[in-house]
């Protein structure tokens, strides 16, 4: 038996077709300065249809990456983890492509459906599944194409997202390093607030259901907003107090990039300073699931956080879903 799950390595990979703030100006009525003083983007990378490029490619690659930041062979693994909303198709799950990619011949493999807090959640499993012995080494993914679902013609939510994958390689620790504590949770009452309806059994594939647009992500950006400020401070917190941590104990914030303001408001409701925090949302924009696994993979490439280093994740998402870990490089 473990003590826990630790990180062994880490990968990243982004949608082949940059798309700035100025572009954007050429699809709908937007602007620079509107772009970036509500949300802090400035660019974003995506993965057009004529890319060719599908969500478990970028999943293959950041795990490529991760296996070898690791130091392992993808016949090592036991398990993929894949958090996505935004997947290859509707089944089989990305991660059973993902390792098809890769070669992860001994592995088992399955997708998590928690909107941006997908790794996170997943985090919590790998955790649990390493710590009780039943895997060893586990690579999770939070990965999403989500231009696949954006509304070309809705200028408050199109302007918003990016195409990325991140991966870690988890294994078991015996030390003071790995994962120190998870929260989750979620509040199912709060779905329509955030959501793309379309497609499934509760909304089916219609002529009618493609005019209106189901298919597509709808949101209430404002009400998404308060949400997001009020949970990921409860994660924050909760995910602090099952460690046994100060705000002053961790060494790198690692919050969801949805909106500078949002990670902003979280800084200031703990007193982590700006430079504490990882904030890449500048260049790639909302990622979802991605979105945290790419800022720790660039943290860990920036040497912004070290080995022994404590790394605060949290993340607020559709569902509503949240969620938070402290873990130890
Ligand atoms: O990752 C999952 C979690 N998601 C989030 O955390 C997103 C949370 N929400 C947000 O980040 C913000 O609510 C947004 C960035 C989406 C929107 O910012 P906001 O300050 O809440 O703006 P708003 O939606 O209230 O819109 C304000 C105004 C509106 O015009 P009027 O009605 O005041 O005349 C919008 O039509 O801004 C307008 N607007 C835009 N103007 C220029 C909305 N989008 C744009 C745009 N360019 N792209």
């Amino acid at each position: 038996m473990a003590l826990r799950a630790k990180v062994l390595g880490t990968g990243r990979a982004v949608g082949p077709t940059q798309l700035t703030n100025e572009d954007l100006t050429r699809i709908v009525d937007t602007t620079d300065e509107w772009i970036v003083s509500r949300t802090g983007i400035r660019n974003r990378f995506i993965a057009r249809p004529e890319d060719g490029v599908c969500t478990s490619d970028l999943c293959a690659e950041a795990a490529r990456k991760a296996l070898a930041a690791a130091g392992l062979e993808a016949s090592q693994l036991d398990l993929i983890l894949v958090g996505t909303v935004t997947g290859d198709c509707k089944f089989p799950s990305t991660a059973t492509f993902t390792q098809a990619k890769i070669g992860a011949s001994n592995a088992a493999a399955m997708d998590i459906s928690a909107a941006c807090s997908g790794f996170v959640y997943g985090l919590e499993l790998a955790n649990a599944l390493i710590q009780s012995g039943v895997k060893r080494h586990v690579l999770l993914i939070g990965a999403e194409v989500l231009t696949t679902m954006v509304d070309w013609e809705d200028r408050g939510t199109c302007v918003l997202f990016g195409d990325a994958a991140g991966a870690v390689v988890l294994g078991p620790s015996d030390d003071d390093t790995g994962v120190l504590s998870t929260y989750t949770k979620s509040d199912g009452n709060l779905a329509d607030l955030l959501w793309a309806p379309g497609c499934g059994s509760l909304r089916r594939l219609s002529p009618q259901s493609l005019e209106n647009k189901d298919h597509l992500i709808h949101m209430k950006g404002r009400h998404v907003y308060v949400h997001a400020v009020r949970c990921m401070a409860d994660a924050t917190q909760q995910a602090m107090d099952l460690a046994g941590l100060q705000p002053a104990d961790v060494d790198l914030l690692v919050p969801h990039q949805a909106n500078i303001r949002i990670i902003e408001a979280t800084c200031e409701r703990f007193g982590f300073p700006m430079e504490k925090t990882m904030v890449n949302v500048d260049r790639y924009g909302n990622t979802s699931a991605a979105s945290i696994p790419i800022a720790l993979d660039e943290a860990v490439e920036l040497g912004r956080i070290t080995k022994g280093q404590v790394a605060l994740l949290t993340v607020f998402g559709g569902g509503f879903t949240w969620a938070a870990a402290a873990v130890r490089l």
